[in-house]
């Protein structure tokens, strides 16, 4: 996600179909958080490399979800979860007619009766930010990957944030099942990749 995300997206003519879509149904709801191309590009690459299925925490509109179908291998089920009823009913009606996915209301703890997955991406519950961090042994399969999307690019070790020790950030580092890196996706932008380990 990012603050300003939805934004992002000046030239909608050039994107995949769904995310176009998605981009549209965040702007009618004045909804500004969705997640960055940038960002959306990397999810769209990942899903491509999913042999397993995909899960999601934090839907917004649907933006990320967008990158991840256009993405997708025919077959790989998504399953994403979102708290916000507001969002859910509009999400959930402009995907109506994709197959193999499924969007669920409620918190994002509710991704553990659908897991485990072969790709993670934790942006609204489970990232540690906010939330407790998820457990990667319980939702995802050996050899998947886990996104944390919206860091600032790592510039000194150990990472701070609001002049705190940022363990958001070295939770996912020091975790004995992951192996964790960070690729910068912009000047500002940067997100977490960890491979849970086989
Ligand atoms: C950053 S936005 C998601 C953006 C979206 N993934 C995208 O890429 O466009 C975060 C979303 O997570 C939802 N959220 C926050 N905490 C949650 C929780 N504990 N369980 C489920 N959803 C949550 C918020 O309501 C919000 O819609």
């Amino acid at each position: 996600m990012s603050v300003r995300g939805t934004d992002s997206y000046t030239d909608t003519d050039r994107l995949p179909e769904p995310v176009a879509r998605a981009v549209a149904l965040a702007r009618r709801a004045g909804f500004e958080k969705s997640c960055r191309p940038e960002q959306g590009r990397l999810l769209q690459a990942l899903a491509a490399g999913a042999t397993g299925a995909v899960g999601e925490t934090g839907t917004g509109c649907g933006v990320g979800l967008a990158w991840l179908l256009a993405g997708r291998r025919p077959g790989t089920r998504i399953v994403s979860v979102e708290r916000e009823a507001r969002l859910v009913g509009p999400v959930r009606e402009l995907f109506a007619d994709v197959p193999d996915l499924e969007i669920v209301h409620g918190d994002w703890t509710l991704l553990h009766g659908h897991g485990p997955f072969d790709l993670l991406v934790l942006d609204g519950g489970g990232n540690g930010k906010q939330t407790a961090p998820a457990d990667p042994e319980l939702l995802l399969t050996p050899g998947g990957t886990l996104v944390v999307d919206d860091l600032t690019p790592l510039t000194a070790w150990p990472p701070t944030h609001a002049d705190r020790p940022d363990t958001a950030r070295t939770h996912w580092y020091a975790h004995p099942s992951l192996l964790t890196t960070e690729v910068r996706l912009a000047p500002d932008l940067a997100t977490l990749l960890a491979t849970r380990r086989p």
